[in-house]
């Protein structure tokens, strides 16, 4: 999808649909306004027949309204003036994306970026109305046999409309922005989206060396043999109950100054988890497919960053494997001793996302990194504590935690802080090796990232339990591709 701005009023333009929002109370904004005057009060009489009162995110499509050159008018609600705010535009925008996709308009204007919001310049405006664009536009049916009947359609082009000149590079540069993040997004999704039988450690490190050949980043795969070679005790313990053999991935931006201290970024890659001998029940347990949503969201972030060109260095860290029972699969109580040094009583083969990313976050010293920050759908617990709104965050740097919090916000990817105090150590306790993998059920993000912050001590670290936001379940099942617009920003941030 092609983006553009366009300054002047939109009731001129030949398009195939112009988007224009309508407040509750059949209250015109000013795209609509200069469209109903051109329309001779068309719009307004349309209003008046009490089709489209303004609810926020009620659409109304009209055809070939006469004195205009636009194919269609998609008018759009934006709920009271009053309240308008920043999760009503979003959810407008959303809305018109998702009218749009069912229209059979190539090519629209997008008159809604132009709404004054209180809070949010015009760069977080265009920025959001393409993420919502985009987001309507993404589709994963490669693995369907017969294409789509309607493939061909959909949105080529947009043109966003703008009143004010000097907003136009701003915007520009936001949409371009945008588009990066959202190619990063739908590479995070396909490769989610992919079954645990085609996205495999193998394949997941074969992706990473295409992204690298096609963008330039360095890329480094080791095999098991290499990964023994490591000492990554612990995440070899995971691999070893799978025929999959594990792969461990490193990816590098080198768009900073040769001896500036990386981002280093950490994602959990098991590309299935079907709990190992502590099983899952049955139900659901595809979705665990999506368990390897961590490590897509480093890849998906290494694309955006690479296309952005960031001037900063950036690395990338996957451990993958699928966490299978077995013959040779671990057992409740095996110990296993992790790169470190440390040694950890397995209690639970289910939390086995902390046993291959504590080895990664020990692999990852060697770089000094400035800031490590690991991606995981670690915990069930995080669904309970946040639902599926929020990212889970956790830091042993508050300042770090701070970056990640306002990265969130400004990419509307949100994460909330939760505590990580030494009160919640005391259940990581084991009469037979250091420290087990689990504490008790209560607070078991919390323990989880306890767990990690053993392996963090060398940097300024953060944990992401994206277990609650990496995907959906449902009608709509399928990866979000968050947190890649968390991540990016944080970068973005980072490089300025
Ligand atoms: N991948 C899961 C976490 C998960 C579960 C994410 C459901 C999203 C939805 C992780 O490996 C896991 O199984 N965690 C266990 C930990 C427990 C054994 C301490 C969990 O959350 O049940
Ligand atoms: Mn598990
Ligand atoms: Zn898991």
């Amino acid at each position: 999808m092609e983006f553009s701005t366009k300054t002047g009023s939109p009731e001129k333009l030949r398009s195939g649909c112009i988007v224009a929002g309508v407040f509750e109370g059949r209250k015109l904004s000013a795209a609509a306004e200069a469209l109903d005057k051109a329309s001779a009060g068309f719009i307004a009489s349309v209003l008046e027949s009490g089709d489209l009162e303004g609810g926020l995110g009620k659409t109304l499509l009209l055809h070939k309204v006469r004195n205009l050159q636009a194919d269609r008018i998609l008018l759009v609600g934006l709920g009271r003036e009053r309240d308008f705010s920043e999760s009503a535009y979003r959810a407008a925008a959303v809305a018109a994306a998702r009218a749009l996709k069912n229209t059979g308009a190539t090519e629209a204007v997008f008159c809604l970026a132009d709404l004054p919001l209180k809070k949010r310049d015009v760069a977080w405006r265009v920025e959001q109305a393409v993420a919502a664009l985009m987001d309507a536009s993404y589709r994963f049916d490669r693995l369907k046999s017969k294409p789509p009947a309607d493939k061909a359609k959909g949105l080529k082009k947009v043109t966003i409309q703008l009143s004010r000149k000097a907003d136009v590079v701003e915007a520009e540069n936001a949409a371009e922005r945008a588009v990066a993040i959202a190619e990063g997004m739908a590479l995070t999704r396909d490769l989610g989206n992919l079954p645990g039988n085609v996205c495999t450690p193998t394949y997941l490190a074969d992706q990473a060396v295409e992204l690298g050949k096609r963008h330039g980043l360095k890329v480094e795969v080791f095999d098991q043999k290499a990964i023994e070679k490591l000492g990554m005790g612990s995440f070899l313990a995971v691999a070893q109950g799978s025929k999959q053999p594990p792969r461990f991935i490193i990816i590098e931006h080198r768009g900073g100054k040769k001896d500036e201290a990386p981002v280093v970024l950490v994602g959990k890659g098991v590309t299935f988890d079907t709990g190992g001998i502590s099983i899952k029940p049955a139900a659901e347990m595809d979705e665990m497919k999506f368990d390897m949503c961590g490590a897509a969201s480093v890849l998906g972030t290494m694309k955006a960053v690479a296309l952005l060109k960031l001037p900063i260095n950036v690395v990338g860290a996957i451990p993958a494997t699928e966490n299978m029972p077995g013959g040779n699969a671990i057992k409740p109580g095996d110990i296993v001793t992790t790169m470190s040094g440390q040694t950890v009583e397995i209690l639970n083969t289910d939390a086995e996302g902390r046993l291959i990313l504590c080895d990664a976050l020990t692999y990852v010293e060697r770089y000094k990194p400035a800031a490590v920050v690991d991606i995981a759908t670690l915990t069930g617990a995080m669904v309970i504590a946040l639902g599926h709104v929020a990212t889970g965050l956790f830091a042993n740097s508050d300042p770090l935690a701070r970056e990640l919090v306002q990265a969130g916000d400004d990419g509307w990817d949100r994460a909330w802080h939760l505590p990580m105090w030494d009160d919640y150590q005391e259940g990581l306790k084991s009469n037979f090796a250091d420290f087990p993998n689990i504490a008790s059920r209560a607070g078991g993000s919390i323990t989880a990232a306890c767990f990690l912050s053993r392996f963090t001590k060398a940097y300024a670290w953060a944990h992401l339990d994206i277990a609650g936001t990496a995907w959906k379940s449902g009608a709509e099942k399928g990866a979000t591709g968050r947190p890649v617009s968390l991540l990016t920003h944080f970068l973005l941030r980072r490089a300025a």
